[in-house]
């Protein structure tokens, strides 16, 4: 097959290698900024609030904000400074504080963690040798499998960012005040004329990555799939569609709810999306700390999977699978290649994509049209996490690396696919390939979803 780029050499996928795919210069240098990108973040985050609020539990699903400031550090120091550079553990005795298995989320405020001004020493302190230690790594091919292509840089910036969104989720449901503010992102311009979905051809196409050298192994390998022709909605389910649901008693009958959904919804008394309260006849919403009209034109944001769900199938439709969403965002039938992103290979520009927690809140449905993918559906990538059907699984040939606890764990019925990335997610952590995923229930995430149906 021609277009069956499946292979473990550097062509695999056929990302062409001119961005500087594989050259070990060009890969230190992206780990480096990658780092102190996500630095930057991670302090404006913990800069922004005081001491008491840093060490203040804001929500029994949310550590401390100072937890995650130290557990970045230690993943960093384990990864970077013991495991490539050799070191001895600068705080061995810390390790156990800061391992998300041996310690919930609403256990660590009673934990004796590090105060305010010792995690950032701790966490300055392992930067600073993480950064002489990737100055000298060796990054080629055939080099150790941690070291290749900058991975282990690649994957603590990563992992950083991730605790960027997770810490940008405790801003969201701490209360008090604003303490992080943004620009809007751009609106829409041809909003009008766009089609409602799009028709995605049958065919196989490659699904995950055997070339991304920062891929995470949950997208790796590369794998044909088989997806069958269907519709899938240009723009993600919008706070307007999803006020004529809660409108038409959406929440109030039992037809269109998964049987655990609706127990959620009675046990909870749920109504509306997590953050929204109606005052007056009108719907509202809290977003960090500024109380504002929901916004009719904006994808709807913390929904459970249970409500995406039962929205899908109230409107006579359906969630996509992973592997649709897969496919819409990245196959190119000129070509018969899966791209990195759904508007070709290169790096995320702000013209294409919501990213980075540049803009507090998604675009308006219909932005980015830069953004688009061949199938012409939009604001993949970016704005809100979409929920897929689909549970999160292992692709034949899954190789756990290089830690079980990132995946392997977690597969299973129980864990549900999101794709693309939100508006708090920076670029490194966000890709056509990339997979997230969480528990049914849970809607304190910047998850939204699109709907499709078979064609
Ligand atoms: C991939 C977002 C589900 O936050 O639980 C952070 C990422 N893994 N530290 C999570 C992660 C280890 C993970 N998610
Ligand atoms: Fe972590």
């Amino acid at each position: 097959m021609t277009d069956d780029r499946d292979s473990s050499v550097s062509t695999a996928d056929g990302f062409p290698t001119g961005s500087g795919g594989h050259d070990p210069e060009v890969l230190r240098q992206r780990a480096l900024d990658a780092l102190l990108t996500a630095r930057a973040r991670t302090a404006t985050l913990t800069d922004s609030v005081d001491d008491g609020e840093l060490t203040a539990q804001h929500s029994p699903l949310m550590s401390p904000l100072v937890w995650d400031l130290a557990h970045i550090g230690n993943q960093e120091e384990q990864w970077l400074l013991r495991a490539v550079g050799g070191r001895e553990a600068l705080r061995p005795e810390i390790d156990g504080l800061y391992d998300a298995f041996e310690h919930p989320r609403a256990a660590r405020p009673s934990l004796p963690l590090l105060a305010p001004a010792e995690a950032r020493t701790y966490a300055s302190d392992v930067r600073g040798r993480a950064l002489d230690i990737l100055e000298g790594a060796p990054l080629h091919e055939g080099g150790r499998p941690l070291e290749r292509a900058g991975f282990a840089f690649g994957m603590i910036a990563q992992h950083e960012q991730q605790h960027d969104e997770t810490m940008l989720i405790t801003h969201q449901l701490r209360t008090g005040p604003v303490a992080l503010t943004a620009p809007a992102p751009p609106a829409p311009t041809d909003a009008a004329t766009l089609p409602a979905e799009v028709l995605v051809p049958g065919g196989p196409f490659t699904m995950g990555t055997s070339a991304e050298p920062w891929a995470l192994d949950n997208e790796r390998p590369a794998h044909r799939r088989e997806v069958a022709a269907f519709h899938l909605d240009t723009a993600p389910v919008t706070c307007g569609a999803y006020r004529r649901f809660i409108e038409d008693g959406g929440y109030t009958d039992p037809r269109w709810w998964a049987p655990e959904g609706w127990d959620m919804v009675r046990e909870h008394d749920l109504a509306a999306p997590l953050f929204w309260y109606r005052d007056a006849g009108q719907w509202l919403r809290r977003r960090f700390g500024v109380t504002e009209p929901v916004p009719d034109d904006e994808p709807v944001l913390h929904v459970s999977w249970y409500e995406a769900d039962a929205y899908a199938r109230w409107a006579g439709r359906r969630l996509p699978t992973e592997a649709e969403w897969e496919k819409a965002a990245r196959h190119d039938p000129a070509t018969g290649r899966s791209l990195r992103y759904p508007w070709g290979d290169t790096d995320p520009t702000p013209e294409q994509a919501n990213l980075g927690q540049r803009h507090l809140r998604p675009a308006r449905a219909g932005a980015y049209p830069a953004g688009r993918a061949p199938s012409g559906a939009g604001q993949l990538i970016g704005d809100v996490w979409e929920w897929t059907s689909s549970d999160f699984l292992p692709y034949p040939g899954f190789v756990a690396f290089p830690y079980r606890e990132y995946s392997d764990v977690f597969f299973g019925p129980g864990h549900k696919v999101l794709r693309g990335g939100s508006f708090a997610v920076d670029q490194v952590a966000c890709r056509g390939t990339f997979r997230n995923w969480d528990l049914p229930v849970r809607r304190q995430i910047f998850s939204g979803f699109r709907t499709a149906r078979d064609a």
